[in-house]
C-alpha cells in the first residue's frame, strides 16, 4: 500500500484541501496546462499538477508559483502509468480533473502513429478509469478544432459535423471525445466537457510562463518569435494561393490567458452542478479569422521590428480556413476572449526575449 510518509511525500502535510475547489491538472507543466493552473489559482482553486516532463520543463511550475504566490503540489507522473496515477488519486482529494497530457505534433503523429495512439489514448482512458473508480465526477478534456477539418460552412459551431481525421493526432482527439461521451453516458458519476481549442498563442503577461517548443517549431507563432530572435533565418509562409482575401490561410488565434480562463469557466460550471447534459462541447476561439500575413504584419507593428519571410509551397494537410462560432461558449459558459491580437503577439515576443535573454 502506498504511504505518503514512507515514500517521502510530505508536500501536503498541514494543507487542507477542499475537494470541490481542488483540480488535478495532468500535463500542468505544459503550455496550456501552466497558464490554466495560474488562472484556476487566481479564481480560488487549489491545483495539483502531474506531468511526465516529456515536452515541458519544471521551470513552468516555478513560474506558476511566482505568478500566483501559492504552493503548487507537483508530481512527476506519466498518466500512462496506472499504478503511479492510482497513488495520485489516493493521495489527493479533488472533484475535477483537467486532462492536457498528450502529444500534439501533427507531422510526428503521421510518422509515428503508434506512439500517438498509445500515449494519448491510454493516458486518457487511465484518467477516466481512475475517476470512475475513485468517484471523481468532473473531467475536462483538451480537444481541438482539428476535428472540424475543412468545414463547408464557416464559422464552425459545435454542431458542425466532424470530418474524418487527417492525422493520428487528430484521430486521438476524436476518439477521446467519443470515449468521454460514452463514459459520461454509461457511468453515473462522470460529467465531462470537451473544449475544442482553435489556435492558442501568446504568453502570460508576466513572461514567466509561455510556449517552449522543442526543436524546430511546427506552429506559426513560435516560428515567428524564433525568427525575430534570430534563431531561424527566415519564416516560410506556406502558400499564398488559397481562396482567401490575401491568399494565405485563415485561423482563429486565441490568446493563451483567455483560453486558460475558458477552463476556469468550464470547471465552475461542472463544480456548480450546472451542466445541462452529462457531456458538453464548447468551441474556444475568438470568432475572428486572421490570415498568416495579417498575423505577421500585426507582430511587426506591435513589436516594432521587421520579420524576414518568404512565400513557399503549401504545407500538406493545411485547411484553407477555420474559425469559431463562439456563441455557445459566450452564452453558456459566460466566457469571451478579451485580449487583442496585438496584445497577444506582444506577450509572445516578451516571452521569447526573456527565455533567450535578449
Ligand atoms: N504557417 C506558416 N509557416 C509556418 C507555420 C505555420 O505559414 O512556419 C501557417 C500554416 O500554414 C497555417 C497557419 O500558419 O496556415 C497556422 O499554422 P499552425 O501550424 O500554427 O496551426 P494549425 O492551424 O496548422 O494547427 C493548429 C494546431 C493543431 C490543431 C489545429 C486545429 O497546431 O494542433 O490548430 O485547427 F489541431
Amino acid at each position: 500500500m502506498y504511504s505518503p510518509e514512507k515514500d517521502g511525500e510530505v508536500l501536503l502535510k498541514g494543507i487542507k484541501m477542499d475537494r470541490k475547489k481542488t483540480v488535478l491538472v495532468s500535463g500542468g507543466a505544459g503550455y496550456i496546462g501552466s497558464h490554466t493552473s495560474v488562472e484556476l489559482i487566481n479564481a480560488g482553486y487549489d491545483v495539483v499538477v502531474i506531468d511526465n516532463l516529456s515536452n515541458s520543463e519544471k521551470d513552468s511550475i516555478e513560474g506558476i508559483k511566482r505568478i500566483t504566490g501559492k504552493n503548487v503540489p507537483f508530481e512527476i507522473v506519466d498518466t500512462c502509468d496506472q499504478e503511479a496515477l492510482k497513488k495520485v488519486f489516493e493521495k489527493y482529494e479533488f472533484d475535477s480533473v483537467i486532462h492536457f497530457a498528450a502529444y500534439k505534433a501533427v507531422g510526428e503523429s503521421m510518422a509515428e502513429p503508434l506512439k500517438y495512439y498509445t500515449n494519448n489514448l491510454i493516458s486518457f482512458m487511465n484518467i477516466v478509469e481512475m475517476m470512475k473508480k475513485y468517484n471523481r465526477p468532473n473531467i475536462l478534456f483538451s480537444s481541438s478544432a482539428t476535428v472540424y477539418g475543412e468545414a463547408e460552412i464557416l464559422p464552425v459551431t459545435e454542431e458542425t459535423p466532424r470530418q474524418a481525421p487527417t492525422s493520428p493526432y487528430g484521430n486521438t482527439k476524436q476518439m477521446s471525445e467519443d470515449i468521454l461521451r460514452d463514459c459520461c453516458r454509461a457511468y453515473a458519476v462522470l460529467h465531462g466537457i470537451a473544449l475544442r481549442y482553435f489556435n492558442p498563442i501568446g504568453a502570460h503577461p508576466s513572461a514567466l510562463i509561455g510556449e517552449l517548443p522543442r526543436g524546430v517549431p511546427n506552429n506559426l507563432v513560435p516560428f515567428v518569435t524564433q525568427t525575430a530572435a534570430g534563431i531561424r533565418e527566415c519564416l516560410s509562409v506556406f502558400g499564398n494561393d488559397y481562396d482567401t482575401p490575401d491568399g494565405t490561410c485563415l485561423r482563429d488565434y486565441i490568446d493563451i490567458v483567455d483560453l486558460a480562463k475558458a477552463h476556469v469557466a468550464a470547471v465552475n460550471r461542472m463544480v456548480a452542478g450546472k451542466m445541462e447534459d452529462k457531456y458538453e462541447i464548447f468551441n474556444i476561439g475568438t470568432g475572428n479569422p486572421v490570415s498568416v500575413l495579417e498575423l505577421l504584419t500585426t507582430f511587426e507593428e506591435v513589436n516594432q521590428l521587421k520579420l524576414p519571410y518568404k512565400i513557399v509551397e503549401r504545407r500538406p494537410g493545411d485547411v484553407t480556413a477555420v474559425w469559431a462560432d463562439t456563441a455557445k461558449a459566450n452564452n453558456i459558459l459566460g466566457w469571451k476572449a478579451e485580449r487583442t491580437l496585438g496584445e497577444t503577439l506582444k506577450s509572445a515576443w516578451e516571452w521569447e526575449k526573456r527565455i533567450r535573454k535578449i
